[in-house]
């Protein structure tokens, strides 16, 4: 891959000599869905897919970018002596520009351009937070090559959210940048989105891999209903606390909800509400069964969860369901569930080795004949962090 954004480099932008290489990764969440703007838990790992880069810093104010994946999309050239501000024409150069406008706005204002070559192989708009490597990548150099020394893999990860959210226009929560900043190799990792405390877990799947079945249902967070699940879920908490001193879903408990759903009113609001607070407790459950080597166990909440996403939440669609549903036929599916914000992308499965092979063939075929077109599939593993390469 190294190889690969080199030499991008040199035929885009001639001499590669002195070019820096970096990569982040993308992430999949293992349960905790749609829980971390409602301050619950969130429990997703950093994957050895992700975003690679290489760099050369400019003497003059100009940013040119160029992405292996949308070659027809060109060179993107900024000037950073212009207000930056997201541009349509812009296309998906928008989330390193937002990283950059959201430095300048902490007051690490760059001056002087780079030229950047980007090779992607995360699977695009597929829920597993292309768009966030992008945004991790791009803070991890800019801190490296403009020498943002204090700056930590949290700030990474706070900056990326805050670009999203004011730059880009997506209400975001902080797992996906979280989890690509400070992803661990072999762990997943466990975050209270309230107070930012979290914990490694390592994730012993004994004789069983991870299996990513993306949908090919193309959609970008802008144009979903993210948004609006976000407002629904302020909506229900404001009318929770007209009976009870809460400050998120997140802090409520089954039977606290319980006991104060009623103040609600509204029976949609009622169901988001729900699954935020069911899916928190969920997590933190799942998390206890996986410390103690429950894979089994865990692999059931995960069913929860995507039932929860499904029935209450309502952001999964016929494509995630159906793939849920034939993942569930196959003997030796321990766990499966959409990931990521959900209407399209992945669904995360736990297989038993001795299974993947009919996984993919059954709930490949099953998907194109009900779907009409082909799902990919990929067995991953869990990575570290962002770094030079
Ligand atoms: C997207 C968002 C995250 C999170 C998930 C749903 O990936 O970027 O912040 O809300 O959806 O869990």
């Amino acid at each position: 891959m190294k190889e690969k954004v080199l030499n991008g480099f040199e035929k885009v932008f001639g001499d590669k000599a002195g070019a820096r290489c970096f990569f982040a990764p993308g992430r999949v969440n293992l349960i905790g869905e749609h829980t971390d703007y409602n301050g619950g838990h969130v429990f997703p790992c950093a994957l050895t897919i992700g975003t690679y880069a290489a760099v050369k810093k400019r003497d003059d104010s100009l940013l040119r970018f160029y992405s292996l994946n949308f070659e027809d999309v060109g060179v993107i050239e900024v000037d950073l002596k212009e207000e930056l501000k997201p541009v349509k024409e812009r296309d998906w150069a928008n989330y390193p520009l937002g990283i950059i406008w959201a430095f300048a706005e902490r007051g690490m204002k760059i001056e002087k351009g780079f030229d950047i070559v980007l090779y992607g192989n995360i699977p695009n708009g597929s829920g597993l937070s292309s768009s966030a490597s992008v945004e991790v990548l791009t803070g991890y150099i800019l801190k490296e090559l403009y020498g943002f020394k204090d700056v930590t893999n949290i700030d990474l990860a706070l900056i990326g959210q805050f670009s999203e959210n004011r730059f880009n226009g997506v209400n975001c929560g902080i797992m996906d940048q979280f989890a690509i900043a400070m992803g661990k190799v072999d762990s997943a990792i466990f975050l209270d989105t309230n107070t930012l405390k979290y914990e490694y877990t390592p994730v012993r799947l004994k004789n069983a891999k991870l299996v990513i079945a993306c949908s090919n249902k193309k959609r970008g967070l802008g144009d979903s209903k993210y948004n609006e699940r976000r407002a629904q879920c302020e909506e229900a908490l404001k009318r929770i606390q007209t009976v009870k001193d809460v400050k998120t879903l997140g802090d409520l408990t089954e039977e606290e909800f319980e006991s104060v759903r009623s103040a609600i009113g509204d029976p949609i609001l009622e169901k988001r509400a729900k699954h935020a607070v069911y899916e928190n407790r969920r997590t933190v459950k799942a998390v206890e069964y996986l410390m103690k080597d429950d894979i089994e166990t865990f692999g059931k909440l995960m069913i929860d969860s995507d039932t929860s996403l499904r029935e209450d939440y309502e952001v999964t669609g016929k494509e995630l369901d159906t793939l849920v549903r034939e993942a569930l036929k196959v003997k030796g599916v321990i766990g499966s569930r959409m990931t990521g914000a959900g209407f399209g992308g992945c669904t995360v499965s736990i297989v038993k080795d001795e299974a993947v092979d009919e996984f993919i063939k059954s709930v490949g075929a099953a998907y194109k004949n009900e779907i009409g077109y082909d799902a990919d599939f990929y067995t991953v593993n869990i990575g570290d962090g962002p770094k030079e390469i």
